[in-house]
C-alpha cells in the first residue's frame, strides 16, 4: 500500500517534471537542475518497482474475504506494471545511447551508471538511437497517464469495497468486514 502511493506521486512529479523541462530553453541552468531531478525520479521509481515486485512475488496477498478484482482490473494492473519498468527503463536507454553523454547525478548524491551500449558506435547512430528511444519514451509516457486515469476512474466506480484496498483507512470502516 505505501509502495502504492509512493508511486503515485513518483509518476505525478515524473510527468509534471518531464513535460515542464522539455519545454524549457534548452541549455538553461533550470533546465539541467530539472533534467536531474526527472532523472533521480525516474531511477528511484524503477527501484521502488522492483522491490514492489519482489515483495509481491514473495509474499501473495490472502483475499481477507474481499471481492477479487475483475479480469479486466487485472489486466490493467499487469499493463501497469509493465509501464512502471518500461518507461524508465527506455529513459534511462535513451540517456545512455545519447552522444551528449550527459551524467545522471541521483539527488546530487551518487553517480547513477549509464546502460552498455556497443563501443563502434559513431555519433550520428548514437543520436539516432536516442532520438528513437526519446519518441518512444514520450509516447508510452502519455499511454501511461491515460491508463492511470482508467484505473483511477475504475477504482472510483468500484466505491469503497474496491478502495478499501488500497486506502486503509476505509477498510476498517468497512460494512463488508
Ligand atoms: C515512470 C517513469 C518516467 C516517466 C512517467 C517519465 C515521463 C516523461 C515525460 C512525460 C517526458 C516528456 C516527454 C515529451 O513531452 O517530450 C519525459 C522526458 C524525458 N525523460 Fe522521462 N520519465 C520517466 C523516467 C525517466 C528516467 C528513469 C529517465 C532517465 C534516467 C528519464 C529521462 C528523460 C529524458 C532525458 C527526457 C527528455 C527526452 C527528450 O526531450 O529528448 N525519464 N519523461
Ligand atoms: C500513477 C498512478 C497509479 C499507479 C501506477 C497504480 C498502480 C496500481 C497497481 C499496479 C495496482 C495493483 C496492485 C497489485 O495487486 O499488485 C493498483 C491497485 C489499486 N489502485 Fe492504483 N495506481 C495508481 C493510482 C491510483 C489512484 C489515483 C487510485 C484511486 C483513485 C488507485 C486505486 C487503486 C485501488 C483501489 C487498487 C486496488 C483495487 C483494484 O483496483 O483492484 N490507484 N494500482
Amino acid at each position: 500500500m505505501a509502495f502504492h502511493w509512493a508511486s503515485f506521486a513518483l509518476v505525478l512529479l515524473l510527468i509534471a517534471s518531464g513535460v515542464l523541462m522539455t519545454r524549457l530553453t534548452p541549455g538553461s541552468a533550470d533546465g539541467f537542475m530539472l533534467y536531474q531531478l526527472h532523472k533521480s525520479l525516474g531511477v528511484a521509481l524503477l527501484l521502488l518497482t522492483t522491490a514492489r515486485i519482489v515483495r509481491r512475488s514473495a509474499l501473495r496477498r490472502s483475499a481477507d474475504g474481499m471481492q477479487a478484482p475483475t479480469a479486466l482490473a487485472q489486466a490493467v494492473h499487469v499493463a501497469l506494471y509493465i509501464a512502471l519498468v518500461a518507461v524508465p527503463i527506455i529513459g534511462w536507454g535513451l540517456v545512455s545511447a545519447s552522444p551528449f553523454a550527459i551524467p545522471t547525478t541521483l539527488f546530487g548524491w551518487v553517480t547513477w551508471p549509464h546502460l552498455p551500449m556497443p563501443t563502434d558506435l559513431d555519433p550520428a547512430s548514437r543520436a539516432r538511437i536516442a532520438e528513437a528511444l526519446s519518441r518512444a519514451h514520450a509516447v508510452l509516457a502519455y499511454a501511461f497517464v491515460t491508463l492511470v486515469l482508467l484505473h483511477a476512474i475504475a477504482a472510483i466506480r468500484g466505491g469503497r469495497p474496491t478502495l478499501a484496498r488500497m486506502v486503509p483507512g476505509l477498510r476498517r470502516r468497512s460494512p463488508s468486514e
